[in-house]
């Protein structure tokens, strides 16, 4: 049927699309570990992290029996003439309580350093903190980030596990950093820093932890994220088509099991990463990620007790497998945007994501105004027809 061709033509693209995307591999920008970043005063480092939380880097020396402390802090603040800020905190694991080193641009207009002794979040009065500090700098980079160097005299030798805390803020005014925003990845940028075993050279706990925190990424944005929705767009308007009947059909059980088998990989590496995230639960990310393993998992099920097309209870099933499906599709969406506020990669890919769902759903819409001119043409030509009958239709062609 000729009148196929434009939308089949369109599905092959966006499938050659979501196809190509899935081989990027994830987040090239965090390619640029800590491991190979260098600084302009050439200083050199024992030990490293990429900081899990706001795209930051954290490189360190720690002389034990001296107990001092040499670090560079690499950070971007979300403005220009923001401030970039690494803490040390001795007697809580948040913000309250941290000894925090803060570079901004001073009153001078050359960017600075200053210690602060933060107890709440009233505004910033400096001060004394709990390590001296013997000198400090800061360093600039073209594409915004700032480095900040210091080096500490810590007060309790032997104490070589310390809680950090790390943090971006887009405005300084009278001299005074002002509030940081209050992003999940604002408010996850903490955790414990073992000065004794950062992670030198190549592979590293911090690295292949942010392996996997993308690998979870790239598998769920893919299954829940794509191909589920994508399956629902395939048995929604390929149908129209009496020439793809019962091919949709095959088509669409084909592309939502293997997005489940995707899905429950990437679910998987979910539970994974959550059971070792002890200090921080996110929720709603969470349960979303759960009820989409149940919903998903039911739908597989259902298929199994499918009634007959003729069955009276045939319509019931139809309108339990739409629902569950279009909530799979909504909820997937939706948490993969949590995903992303999370895991914070570079901007792109969010900017990524967003034009493949949008193309998706730009098929969707023109597709349903393609399906409604078929159907009514149909219906004036005076044929009975069948082959589409909208949300809860009663499946009455000769799919399986
Ligand atoms: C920081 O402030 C708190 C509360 O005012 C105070 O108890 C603590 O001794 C201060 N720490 C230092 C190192 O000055």
């Amino acid at each position: 049927m000729a009148a196929s061709s434009p939308p089949l033509s369109l599905l092959t693209a966006l499938l050659l699309l979501l196809f190509t995307a899935s081989l990027i591999p994830p987040s090239q920008s965090q390619a640029a570990t800590c491991t190979k970043q260098s600084f302009n005063n050439n200083k050199r480092y024992t030990f490293c992290n990429d900081l899990p939380s706001l795209n930051s880097y954290l490189h360190w020396d720690f002389n034990e029996a001296q107990s001092t402390l040499s670090v560079a802090f690499t950070a971007t603040p979300p403005k220009p003439d923001g401030w970039v800020s690494w803490a040390l905190n001795p007697t809580a694991t948040g913000m309250a309580g941290s000894q925090a080193l803060v570079a901004f641009k001073q009153a001078d207009g050359a960017l600075g350093v200053k210690t602060y002794n933060i107890t709440s979040y009233a505004p910033l009065k400096e001060s004394e903190v709990w390590f001296d500090v013997e000198d400090s700098s800061v360093e600039s980079s073209s594409g915004g980030a700032i480095t900040l160097f210091a080096t500490l005299v810590l007060p309790e030798k032997g104490r070589t596990v310390l809680n950090h805390v790390w943090q971006v803020g887009g405005s300084v005014s009278g001299g005074v950093p002002l509030k940081h925003e209050f992003q999940p990845a604002n408010l996850n940028a903490k955790g414990s820093l073992d000065l004794l075993k950062g992670h030198s050279g190549g592979s590293t706990d911090g690295n292949s932890k942010l392996k996997r925190r993308n690998i979870h990424g790239v598998l769920n944005v893919v299954s829940w994220g794509i191909m589920f929705p994508t399956g629902i767009v395939m048995a929604r308007y390929l149908r129209v088509f009496p020439s793809a009947d019962p091919a949709w059909f095959y088509l669409h059980v084909s592309c939502q099991v293997s997005s489940y088998a995707i899905g429950v990989a990437g679910f998987g590496t979910g539970l994974k990463l959550g059971s070792e995230s002890k200090s921080i639960t996110y929720s709603v990310h969470r349960n979303i990620g759960i009820t989409l393993f149940v919903f998903a998992t039911l739908q597989v099920f259902a298929l199994l007790l499918r009634p007959a097309k003729d069955h009276k209870y045939r319509i019931y099933w139809n309108v339990y497998h739409h629902g569950v499906g279009y909530s799979v599709a909504v909820l997937g969406i939706i948490n993969v945007f949590k995903g992303l506020d999370i895991l914070q990669p570079d901007p792109k890919w969010k900017r990524a994501y967003i034009i493949v769902i949008a193309v998706l759903g730009g098929i969707a819409l023109v597709s349903e105004a393609f399906t409604w001119v078929v159907v009514l043409k149909r219906r004036k030509a005076g044929k009975s027809d069948n082959s589409y009958e909208g949300y809860n239709d009663g499946h009455t062609r000769q799919e399986p």
